[in-house]
C-alpha cells in the first residue's frame, strides 16, 4: 500500500521519528538547502503535516504551496505559532496534544515555584563556589502563608492547583468567565487576582488574546512581596514591565521557563541573580515528549484511516466524515 506523504518541520525524538517513517512517507523540512524550490517539488504531494512550537509560524505562507494539505497534527498544547483560524478558511483541520503533559507540566511547575523561593539554583551556585566554608547561605523568602493565583485555571492550572492545595497554602484564580463546580475563589479581574495574592502562575494560552496580559499594572498590584511563576508563554508577559519591575523591587523574584523571542533570553534577566531562568522545559522528558509525539502521529494515523481527528483543536472542530 502506498504510504501518505507528511511533511515534518522540525526533527523530533528518534523514537517518533522511526514510528513515523514506518507509517508515513516523511518529508524532511528542516534538511532542504532550498525550502522553497523543496516545496514546489513535494509540496502538491503533502497531504498531512507534523510540525512544533520551535518552528516559525504556520500561516497562509506556509499552506500556500501545500494545496492538498488536510491536516496539520501539531507537537504541544499551545499552538499559537499555527494559524488556527486561516487552517479552519482552508478546510485543514489543525490538532494539538492536550492532557498528556498536565502531570509532567504541572509537577515542573510546583518545582520551579520552590526553586525560586527558597533560591534553590543560588544555593547550589554557591556551594559549588565555595562560600559555605565561608559563611551559612542566607536565609530565603518562603511558602507558608502565601495565597497562589492561578492565571488560566484549565487542564494544566487545574493540575497545578490540585498539587498547590497538598502544600496547605491558599488558592484562587482568574479566567475570562468562573467555573462551574470550582471551589477555589474567582477574581474577574486580574489586577483583582494580583492584588488578593502574593504569587501569580500563569498557564493560559499564549497568542494575541493574552499578549502582555501581565503588565506593569498587574505586577503592581502582586506587589514588592510578590512572586511570578511563568509557564506559559513569553509573550503573555510584558517582559520589559517585568524587567523593570524586578529592578525597582516592585516585586520580589520571579521564576521564568518561557520567552517572547525563545531561545534568546534577555541579557536583562539573565544579569539578575535573585530570579530562576529556565529554557522552556516543562513538558521535557522521555515519558512525556514521547507521549506528546505518539499523539502527534496518532491524530495524523486516525485522520488518514478515515476516523477523523483525536485531538482538534476549537478553531477545527471534527463534523464528521461528511463536513
Ligand atoms: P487549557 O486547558 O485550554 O487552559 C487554558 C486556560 O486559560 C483556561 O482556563 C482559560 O480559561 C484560560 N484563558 C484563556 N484565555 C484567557 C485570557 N484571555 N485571560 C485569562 N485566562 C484565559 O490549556 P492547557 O492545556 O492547560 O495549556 C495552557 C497553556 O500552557 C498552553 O496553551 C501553553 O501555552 C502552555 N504550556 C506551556 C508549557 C511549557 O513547556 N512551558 C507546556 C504546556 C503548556 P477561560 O476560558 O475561562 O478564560
Ligand atoms: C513544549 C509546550 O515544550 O505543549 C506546549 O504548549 O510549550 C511544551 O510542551 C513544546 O511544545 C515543544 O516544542
Amino acid at each position: 500500500m502506498t504510504k501518505t506523504d507528511v511533511l515534518m518541520t522540525a526533527p523530533m525524538m528518534p523514537l517518533v521519528m522511526e514510528r513515523a517513517e514506518a507509517l508515513f512517507t516523511l518529508h524532511r523540512l528542516w534538511e532542504a538547502p532550498d525550502r522553497a524550490a523543496y516545496l514546489k517539488e513535494v509540496g502538491p504531494r503533502i497531504r498531512g503535516v507534523a510540525t512544533s512550537t520551535g518552528h516559525r509560524r504556520t500561516d497562509a505562507a506556509f499552506f500556500d504551496p501545500l494545496p492538498n494539505l488536510e491536516i496539520v497534527s501539531s507537537f504541544g498544547v499551545g499552538y499559537d505559532n499555527v494559524d488556527a483560524g486561516e487552517a479552519a478558511r482552508r478546510g485543514i483541520v489543525v490538532t494539538n496534544t492536550p492532557d498528556v503533559l498536565n502531570d509532567e507540566v504541572a509537577d515542573f511547575t510546583i518545582g520551579l515555584l520552590l526553586a525560586t523561593i527558597r533560591k534553590l539554583p543560588q544555593a547550589e551556585r554557591y556551594l559549588r563556589a565555595g562560600h559555605w566554608l565561608k559563611a551559612p547561605f542566607p536565609l530565603s523568602a518562603t511558602l507558608r502563608d502565601r495565597r497562589i493565583g492561578i492565571v488560566g485555571l484549565g487542564r494544566i492550572g487545574k493540575a497545578i492547583a490540585q498539587r498547590i492545595a497538598a502544600f496547605d497554602v491558599e488558592v484562587a484564580y482568574h479566567g475570562r468567565s468562573r467555573q462551574e463546580g470550582v471551589a477555589y475563589a474567582y477574581y474577574p479581574t486580574l489586577v483583582g487576582l494580583a492584588e488578593a495574592c502574593d504569587v501569580l502562575v500563569v498557564i493560559t494560552p499564549g497568542g494575541a488574546e493574552t499578549k502582555n496580559l501581565i503588565n506593569a499594572e498587574v505586577l503592581r498590584a502582586l506587589g514588592p512581596n510578590g512572586i511570578l511563576i511563568n509557564v506559559a508563554r513569553g509573550s503573555v508577559v510584558d517582559e520589559q514591565a517585568l524587567i523593570e519591575a524586578l529592578r525597582s523591587n516592585t516585586i520580589l523574584t520571579a521564576g521564568l521557563d518561557v520567552f517572547a523571542d525563545e531561545p534568546r533570553v534577555p541579557q536583562a534577566l539573565i544579569d539578575m541573580d535573585h530570579i530562576v531562568l529556565m529554557p522552556h522545559v516543562a513538558s521535557a522528558s522521555v515519558h512525556t515528549r514521547t507521549a506528546m509525539g505518539q499523539l502527534v502521529l496518532d491524530n495524523l494515523a486516525s485522520w488518514f484511516a478515515g476516523k477523523g481527528p483525536l485531538t482538534p483543536v476549537p478553531e477545527t472542530p471534527w463534523k464528521g466524515a461528511a463536513a
